[in-house]
């Protein structure tokens, strides 16, 4: 299993000390960048990024939660961003944006994709571009999925994908509940891959801890799991690191 702890659930007073954990056995960083339109919060931008890379050779795991994540291309690449994951529900992404946010499970939003939702209005063209877009400045190309977002929407440019990452909560803050609705995307998405010998990775994101929900990801199709408090919230974040890891299908 890659693991990719989220910065945001860490001691920002002591960023040096929050990279050092992650380099206990982890593979990625992951930089959670929210702007207070796509999500109901704000965190930090491609400074903050810059600096982690200056800390680490980690690859840098960066989730955009913002409105028109393409302006923001040339900066984060600068920064040192290695994976670039934009949402396909966000302004810019695959057209003008899906009407009506929904924000959380109490803002309508529900636990999974409901199997007879009407698909959104998606231009694929548009984030077709947009996924070449980054894979020309020299990134991965990542995808995110609100957690009621069906994989039906995007499986039609799956293959300019290089990672997945289906939203085990709602967007905008660590340390939420996890959602069981979203492990038939994740399962879904792992059948789609194996059918076709596509080369995405599945990376899921959302209240992982390694006692219970990381084993129920890993088991639906999850080959890289993210996890804020279940791994900076933990008394021993370097084990909760290495008890990830060797989840397995
Ligand atoms: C939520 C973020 C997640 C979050 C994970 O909007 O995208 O990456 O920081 O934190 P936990 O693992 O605590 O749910
Ligand atoms: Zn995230």
């Amino acid at each position: 299993m890659l693991v990719s702890p989220s910065i945001l659930s860490a001691d920002w007073s002591d960023l040096a000390g929050a990279v050092r954990t992650a380099e206990q056995g982890a593979d990625w960083l992951h930089c959670d960048v929210m702007d207070g339109h796509f999500v109901p919060n704000l965190t930090f931008g491609a400074p903050m990024v810059a600096a982690l890379h200056r800390l680490t050779k980690l690859p840098l795991d960066v989730h955009l939660m913002i409105d028109q994540p393409l302006a923001f291309l040339p900066a984060f690449a600068e920064a040192g961003t290695a994976i670039f994951t934009v949402h396909v529900e966000a302004p810019g992404v695959a057209g003008p944006g899906w009407p009506a946010p929904v924000r959380s499970r109490g803002e309508g939003g529900t636990d999974g994709p409901a199997r007879e939702a009407k698909p959104h209005v998606i231009d694929l063209a548009r984030l077709r571009e947009t996924l070449a877009t980054i894979r020309a400045r020299g990134m991965r190309a990542g995808l995110a999925l609100r957690p009621d977002t069906q994989l039906a929407e995007v499986e039609a440019v799956l293959d300019a994908v290089d990672v997945l990452l289906v939203m085990t909560v709602y967007p905008g803050f660590s340390g939420q509940p996890f959602l069981d609705g979203p492990l038939q995307t994740i399962a879904r998405a792992a059948e789609w891959k194996r059918a076709r010998g596509a080369r995405f990775t599945i990376e899921v994101d959302g209240g992982i801890q390694g006692a219970d929900t990381g084993p129920r990801a890993a088991q639906a199709g999850a080959e890289a799991l993210v996890a804020g408090h279940g791994i900076y919230r933990q008394p021993d974040p370097a084990q909760a690191i290495r008890a990830l890891k060797e989840l397995r299908r």
